[in-house]
């Protein structure tokens, strides 16, 4: 499996199975999100679904949001709960499918089943308890009539194949309830010398518009957020609540439900490469400023380069000189103004600057006195500011994640 920002699969696993084994063993330990019956009261639960909840189980709640709130349970439901944790969630959906449902509760983490398992051990005996992996789920194409899930998805490396693995298992029309840190803006710098940084969960976090067209791309429909909240305002963590704050992370609550096939492939594609996508995408990662110098660039030289070619083929084309100009200069224009946007992250006028005289260079000799040197020298300004504009993205990035250095709340 590939790596995610920088983290192999292995350790990212290791990293959940440290934490929550923390949150299971020692859940008076000091951890950067908030836990136990103080976050099911910030969360909403209601305090007849808290009360039932026995201490132990209660103490190592780490859930970021309710997913109860999007009401997809049925009495008579066989439910399964991901990334269960101690099992709040799973001994709350117990009570809503009643003794003619069945919960299975599944979670990576040992510490975590070991724990559930002992407080639901007789007195609760439609739960049952496994340890496996989201991504892998050991239960039979459509044998589930509702998930639940509540912080899980965020720490999975591979979230499409875990969302698959959902639709694979859910019966058709089968609901999901799911509760998940999402983000603003992705993460885009090597986070491996730092693993607890996934396992806080922001980093793990996916876009929230990429989070629903996931939904989508897998088979799910009527996915509608019920609620969002500012989880991390409530961390103990200083921290914490500055890095959630810059990239935006919240938390959502969401209901959807199981079409009844999964969309082709052919559509799966179509829609991952739509444009709209695309260009949401480099915005949010800071690559519009050298996706638009590249475009200004294959219009001035691809296009020159694509006539030359065609009159040796024998198929003569000439273009037309103030459309060709105008393309060249519109997509310059673009790059420089998306360039100029990074001043608001890492607050350096450098690449604005060479954008802009890159710019001028580039227009002066496309519309006032054409100069091939001129032209080429104001692409090599743009081409600096634009690397420059990145780099100082990246290390502003780095620099708020603490990387290098990360200090202690
Ligand atoms: C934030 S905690 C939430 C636990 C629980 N849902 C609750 O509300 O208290 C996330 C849980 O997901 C589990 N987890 C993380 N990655 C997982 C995976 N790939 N498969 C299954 N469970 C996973 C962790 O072990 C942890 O118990």
């Amino acid at each position: 499996m590939v790596a995610v920002l920088g983290y192999s699969p292995q350790q990212i696993t290791d990293a959940v199975q440290d934490m929550y084994t923390a949150v299971a063993d020692r859940p008076d330990t000091h951890f950067h999100f908030p836990v136990g019956r103080q976050a099911l009261r910030f969360l909403d639960y209601s305090a007849s679904d808290a009360d039932l909840l026995p201490e132990g189980v209660a103490e190592s709640f780490a859930g970021v949001g309710n997913p109860f709130m999007a009401q997809a349970l049925n009495r008579g439901d066989t439910s399964l709960d991901i990334g269960a944790g101690a099992g709040n969630d799973s001994l709350i959906a117990a009570s809503r499918v009643g003794s003619d449902g069945q919960v299975i509760a599944l979670d990576l983490t040992a510490a975590m089943t070991r724990k559930l398992q002992y407080h639901a051990e007789g007195r609760y005996p439609n739960v049952k308890v496994i340890q496996a992996s989201a991504e892998h789920l050991p239960l039979a194409n459509e044998s589930i009539d509702s998930i639940t899930s509540n912080g899980a998805l965020n720490l999975v490396p591979d979230k499409r194949l875990a969302i698959r693995e959902m639709f694979r298992v859910l019966r058709p029309g089968g609901r999901l309830q799911l509760a998940d840190v999402v983000i603003n803006r992705p993460v885009n710098v090597n986070c491996d010398s730092d693993p607890r940084l996934w396992v806080e969960c922001v980093v793990g976090a996916t876009v929230e518009d990429s989070l629903l067209a996931m939904l989508g791309d897998a088979g799910f429909e009527n996915v509608r957020i019920v609620r969002r909240l500012d989880y991390f305002a409530q961390s103990p963590s200083k921290q914490t609540r500055e890095i959630a704050q810059s990239f935006g992370a919240h938390s959502i609550e969401l209901s959807a439900r199981r079409a009844g096939q999964a969309p082709p492939w052919w559509q799966r594609w179509l829609r991952r490469c739509h444009p709209r996508r695309w260009v949401a995408d480099l915005h949010r990662r800071g690559f519009l400023g050298v996706a638009t110098l590249i475009l200004a660039l294959v219009s001035c030289y691809g296009a020159l380069i694509a006539v030359g070619i065609l009159a040796a083929l024998g198929a003569g084309m000439s273009l037309h000189p103030g459309l060709w100009a105008g393309t060249i200069a519109m997509f310059t224009l673009l790059a420089t103004v998306f360039i100029a946007t990074g001043f608001r992250r890492h607050r350096s006028a450098l690449p604005a600057v060479l954008g802009a005289i890159g710019s001028t260079l580039v227009l002066y000799a496309l519309f006032i006195d054409y100069n091939v040197i001129t032209e080429f020298t104001g692409f090599v300004f743009l081409a600096g500011a634009a690397g420059r504009d990145l780099y100082l993205r990246r290390r502003e990035e780095a620099a708020r994640l603490g990387l290098g250095g990360r200090s202690q709340p």
